[in-house]
This record gives C-alpha cells, sequence and structure tokens, in this order.
C-alpha cells in the first residue's frame, strides 16, 4: 500500500501547457478521480504517475519515495487501459501470467528452449499459474484461462484486464476509463465490482473519468480537473453540494444545474429574469454575478412568494418517483430544469405557465470570474473578495 504525493507537477508538449501546477495528496487505500471533460490532462497526469511520460517540472513520490525518473516497472503500480491492451495471440491464463513472467523470470528463463531446462523453473511456473488461477476465481473468469480475448465479451475481457494489473499485487492501482467501452448497464455492474475489489484489496486506487456517474458513486475523494487545473479535491457530496466553481458545478449534477445571470440592485437583493431575489449574501450594488440552482432546490410556489421564477413550460419528463420540467424563463437563452416530486405535481402540461420558487439555503452564487461567493464569517456586513473583483471590473 502506498501514498502519493504530486508537487507542483507542470506539463508541456512543446509549447503547449497541458498540466498546470497540479499539487494533490492521495491517501494511503484511497480511491481517487480524477474527473474532467475531454482533453483536460488526465491520462497525462496518470501516465506521468505511471513513469509512461515524464514532467517538465513538479516533483512526484509513491510512499516515502520520490520517484521521479525511476522506471515504470520499478514503481510497484499497475494500470488498466481504456483498450485493456490484451495480447489477441495469447490466452487468458497466458496474459494475465504475463507481468508475473516479467517479474519473476530471469531472460535466461524466459527463452522457450532453454528456459525450460533450467533449475528451479517449474516451481516458479507452477507458483504463477496458482497465482493467476487465484486472480480468476476472484474474478469469476476461472473458467475462461484457456480462451483468447477475441472469445470474450467486454465485461469479461475488462475482467481480464483488471486481473492481469491484480495478479502481481501492485501497491497502487491506475486505472484509465476502464469501462468506457462497455454498455450502459454492464458500466453499472462493473463500477460495483471495481468498487468492491478496492474494498477487499485495501490498495491506493486511482481512477480516471469524464462520466461523473462512476465518479461520484466509486470514489472516496474527487478531484475535478478543467484545462489542466485542479478545480477542487473533495468527498463526491461536497463536490455536488458545495462546488468552488461554476465550471464544477456545471459539469457535475444530471439534470445540469440552472445558471441565470443577475445584478446585485442592494445588499441582499438581486435582479434577474425579471424577478427581484433576495440572496442570501450581501454582494456589492452593481456587481454582476449568477444565480446557479440545482433542480432539487426548486419547489411549486404561488406567484406572490418570494424568489419565485415564472415561464412556460417547455417540457415534463416522467421519471417515474420524479419529474423533470423545463421552465423557458423570459429573457434566458435555456430553461431551467426542476426536479420535482409526482406525487406533489401530479398535473403539469407542456404549454402551462408555471412558477417555481427556490429554496434561498440552496442557491448557489457565483462572482463574474466563476468563482464561488461565500459569507464572509468575520464581519457582519459580508463581503467576498470575489464580488469586489466583479465589482472593479464592472466599473472599468
Ligand atoms: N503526446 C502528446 N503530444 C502532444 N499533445 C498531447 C500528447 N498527449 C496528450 N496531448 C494533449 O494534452 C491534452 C490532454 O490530454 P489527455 O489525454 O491528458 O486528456 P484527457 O483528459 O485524458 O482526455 P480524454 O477524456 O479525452 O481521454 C490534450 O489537449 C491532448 O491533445
Ligand atoms: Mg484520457
Amino acid at each position: 500500500m502506498a501514498s502519493i504525493s504530486f508537487k507542483n507537477i507542470q506539463k508541456s508538449f512543446a509549447s503547449t501547457a497541458v498540466l498546470c501546477d497540479i499539487s494533490l495528496e492521495i491517501a494511503d487505500g484511497e480511491f481517487l478521480t480524477l474527473l474532467g471533460p475531454s482533453g483536460c490532462g488526465k491520462s497525462t497526469l496518470l501516465r506521468i504517475l505511471a513513469g509512461l511520460e515524464v514532467q517538465s517540472s513538479g516533483s512526484l513520490s509513491i510512499g516515502e519515495r520520490v520517484v521521479d525518473g525511476v522506471r515504470p516497472k520499478r514503481r510497484d503500480i499497475a494500470m488498466v487501459f481504456q483498450s485493456y491492451a490484451l495480447y489477441p495471440h495469447m490466452t487468458v491464463a497466458q496474459n494475465m501470467a504475463l507481468p508475473l513472467r516479467m517479474r519473476r523470470l530471469s531472460i535466461w528463463q524466459r527463452l522457450p528452449m532453454i528456459g525450460r531446462l533450467l533449475p528451479g523453473m517449474r516451481t516458479t511456473l507452477d507458483a504463477i499459474d496458482e497465482d493467476v488461477r487465484r486472480t480468476a476465481e476472484a474474478l469469476s473468469i476461472g473458467h475462461l484461462l484457456d480462451r483468447k480475448p477475441g472469445q470474450l465479451s467486454g465485461g469479461q475481457r475488462q475482467r481480464v484486464a483488471v486481473g492481469r494489473a491484480m495478479v502481481r499485487q501492485p501497491a497502487v492501482f491506475l486505472m484509465d476509463e476502464p469501462l468506457s467501452n462497455l454498455d450502459a448497464k454492464l458500466r453499472v455492474q462493473m463500477r460495483a465490482e471495481i468498487k468492491e475489489l478496492h474494498r477487499r484489496l485495501g490498495v491506493t486506487f486511482v481512477y480516471v473519468t469524464h462520466d461523473q456517474s462512476e465518479a461520484m458513486t466509486m470514489s472516496d475523494r474527487v478531484a475535478v480537473m478543467h484545462d489542466g487545473n485542479l478545480l477542487q479535491v473533495a468527498p463526491p457530496q461536497e463536490i455536488y453540494t458545495d462546488p468552488q466553481d461554476r465550471r464544477i458545478a456545471e459539469f457535475i449534477g444530471s439534470p445540469k444545474i440552472s445558471i441565470l445571470d443577475a445584478v446585485v440592485e442592494e445588499p441582499g437583493i438581486a435582479m434577474t429574469a425579471g424577478t427581484v431575489f433576495s440572496i442570501p449574501h450581501e454582494v456589492l450594488p452593481g456587481s454582476h454575478i449568477a444565480l446557479g440552482i440545482r433542480p432539487e432546490a426548486f419547489f411549486l410556489a404561488d406567484s406572490h412568494c418570494p424568489n419565485v421564477l415564472t415561464g412556460s413550460v417547455r417540457l415534463v419528463e416522467h421519471m417515474g418517483s420524479d419529474l423533470f420540467v423545463h421552465l423557458d424563463i423570459p429573457g434566458q437563452d435555456s430553461p431551467i430544469v426542476a426536479r420535482l416530486l409526482a406525487e406533489r405535481a401530479p398535473h403539469i402540461n407542456e404549454g402551462q405557465t408555471l412558477h417555481l420558487g427556490v429554496r434561498p439555503d440552496r442557491l448557489l452564487l457565483f462572482a463574474a470570474d466563476g468563482k464561488r461567493i461565500r459569507a464572509c464569517p468575520k464581519e457582519g456586513n459580508t463581503l467576498m473578495a470575489a464580488s469586489v473583483i466583479s465589482l472593479k471590473e464592472h466599473a472599468q
């Protein structure tokens, strides 16, 4: 088992900066997921950890050991790739045995004719077979050991790839989008299996995905990346309810968070979509801000209540116990989306006018630069630095 420490990691390909000053501590035995949109640098960071890529600057430790310049096979890590990278001409057993043969056999012992005759060879090969068989049983692929990858389903291939990584008991498991080739149903099943595998092995997992539901369901903590930067590292629930940045709020959550542009009229009051909205923080008047509202923060309301948005229903999606209601609000390009309990909102039709209230404690405020606006605990007159910046920008 091992902790991992990234210190000020930067990476550029030619003149293009791909990772900008990434610092991240991963605890021993933790399941940490790197989450972010395509091209944000997740695989590059993972490949640097694996030793398959070298950082332009910064330092990396696994356990107590600084591993800068240490070759991949000496890092005590195993990686499962998106493509699985299985050898098609080898059986499942041979694929899984490969890392053990590379590690336990000398160059001479690996030679097909001479190797067989060398002393101690039989004992080593029997031990390798036993380790492969035990790992295969643990992953329920014991009956597939004699097949070739071409004769397996996607899920079985994925298990073989995990088995090949697992067989030599690494201190750290790296997985780069291992489920992206599977259909939706199998993905859900395999993500539970990987989580169970983590629980059973108790080693450190670093998992890469751009699928937020994978990140939210499997991880102890999620590291959200964007354009080569680490925006927030926190447990999944905190990432959802307490995002530090508008980009995180918009990336996490399905249906998406509704974002409304607003102007602060006076302390505690903002104007958005023709509606006067009371806001929980005293942001400087004149500031341009954004109000973020999660689907479940809406409720059906009367028109005369405070903080109520009125619009025309564009679409109603029936999800069984819930309804997703898309509401067109005057002056907003895209509709807001509310999640309502079906039993409380049985008769909503497309085209009708609807009033939706917003729970004030669930309102997320963002400054013009996307940073979250939070109440400043020290002063009675709560002013956030971000809102001061946004006012300065407004004045210029
Ligand atoms: N060997 C390389 N040479 C030049 N540019 C590269 C190289 N590898 C990656 N990049 C660039 O670095 C950026 C980050 O790539 P990376 O593969 O880390 O993204 P990612 O977050 O894993 O994306 P995805 O979700 O699509 O796999 C991309 O813009 C990519 O084009
Ligand atoms: Mg990638």
